[in-house]
C-alpha cells in the first residue's frame, strides 16, 4: 500500500487507516449491529496484521473507551511506524457524551492522551466537533491550544473532524487537515474536498463505509471508489476488528487505487 502526503504536513499515511472505536466502546455507538469488545490478543493480531500490511495510520480519541489505553498497551514495533490520530473535545462518561473545547482542557487532554499512549508526540490532533463547527473554531480556545502544542512540538499536525461544510471550509483555511464524512449515498461536504485540494491540506475520509450499512465486497469497491476518485482525499479511515475485513479492504483498496491511477 503506497504512501500518501497528508496534505502540506510532511505527514506520510497509508490510504487506508484502521479506526479504533471498537476497540474500546461498545455502548453509544451506531454500528449496525452489536458487538463485544476485542481481547488484548484480537487486538494485538489486528494491529500486527494491518502493520504487516503497509496501513500506518491510526485514528483514536479520548471519547472512545478503552481505546487509547489498549493501543499505548498493544502496539507492536516502533512508534514511528504508526500515524497517530487522536481528538479533543469530546470525552465519554458514564454511558454519555460531554463536550469541553476550552483552551486549558485541550492542552489537559493532549498530555493525558501523551501519557495513555505511552509517547512523547502525537502526529496528529482534531478538534472532536459536537457540530457546531464554527462556533468551536470561533469562540472557544480549542484552536489555539493546538496551535500551542504544536509549537511545543507536541503535536505535528492538527485539523478538525468537522459535521458542516462551512465549518469545514474554516477548517481547510485556519487548519492542516479536516476529517469529514463521505460515502456514495452522502455528498454534501464534497466542497471542502475541493477546497483542500486546492489549498493542499489534509483529507481523512471518516463513516466511508455508513458506519457498517455498507457491507459485501462489491458495496465496498463502489463506496472506495467513489471517495478516492473525489479531489483531495489522501486516506480513508475504516473501523474494524474483524481481520477478514480488514484483509478484504486492503485488497479492495489496492484493486481501486491501481484502477483510479490508469
Ligand atoms: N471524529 C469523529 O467524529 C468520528 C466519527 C465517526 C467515526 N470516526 C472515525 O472514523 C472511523 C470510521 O468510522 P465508522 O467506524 O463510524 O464507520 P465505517 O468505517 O464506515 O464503518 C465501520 C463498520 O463497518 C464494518 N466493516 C468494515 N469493513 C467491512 C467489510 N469489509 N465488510 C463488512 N463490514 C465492514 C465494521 O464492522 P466489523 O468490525 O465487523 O468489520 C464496522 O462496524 C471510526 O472508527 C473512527 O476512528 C470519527
Amino acid at each position: 500500500m503506497e504512501m500518501r502526503s497528508l496534505g502540506s504536513t510532511g505527514i506520510q499515511v497509508s490510504p487506508l487507516g484502521l479506526g479504533t472505536v471498537k476497540f474500546g466502546r461498545n455502548e453509544q455507538v451506531k454500528y449496525p449491529t452489536h458487538f463485544d469488545i476485542p481481547d488484548d490478543n484480537s487486538v494485538q493480531n489486528l494491529l500486527s496484521l494491518a502493520r504487516e500490511h503497509g496501513i500506518n495510520l491510526l485514528d483514536t480519541a479520548p471519547a472512545y473507551g478503552s481505546s487509547q489505553e489498549r493501543l499505548g498497551k498493544l502496539l507492536p514495533g516502533h512508534r514511528e511506524d504508526w500515524v497517530i490520530v487522536s481528538k479533543v473535545g469530546e470525552f465519554f462518561e458514564q454511558g454519555q457524551s460531554r463536550f469541553d473545547f476550552r483552551y486549558d482542557t485541550t492542552i489537559a487532554t493532549v498530555e493525558k492522551t501523551l501519557f495513555t499512549l505511552q509517547t512523547d508526540f502525537l502526529d496528529v490532533v482534531l478538534i472532536h466537533s459536537d457540530g457546531n463547527d464554527l462556533q468551536i473554531l470561533e469562540q472557544e480556545g480549542a484552536l489555539d491550544a493546538l496551535r500551542t502544542l504544536k509549537e511545543r512540538g507536541l503535536i505535528r499536525a492538527h485539523g478538525m473532524s468537522s459535521k458542516t461544510v462551512n465549518g469545514g471550509l474554516k477548517v481547510i483555511e485556519q487548519m492542516d487537515m479536516a476529517m469529514v464524512t463521505c460515502n456514495p449515498s452522502y455528498n454534501e461536504e464534497l466542497p471542502v474536498l475541493k477546497a483542500a485540494a486546492q489549498e493542499n491540506k489534509g483529507i481523512l475520509i471518516k463513516k466511508g463505509l455508513q458506519s457498517g450499512h455498507i457491507t459485501g465486497k462489491e458495496g465496498v469497491e463502489e463506496a472506495m471508489r467513489f471517495i478516492f476518485s473525489q479531489p483531495g482525499v489522501n486516506g480513508m479511515i475504516v473501523g474494524t476488528i474483524n481481520p477478514d475485513h480488514l484483509l478484504n479492504n486492503i485488497a479492495i483498496l489496492n484493486r481501486v487505487l491501481n484502477k483510479v491511477q490508469e
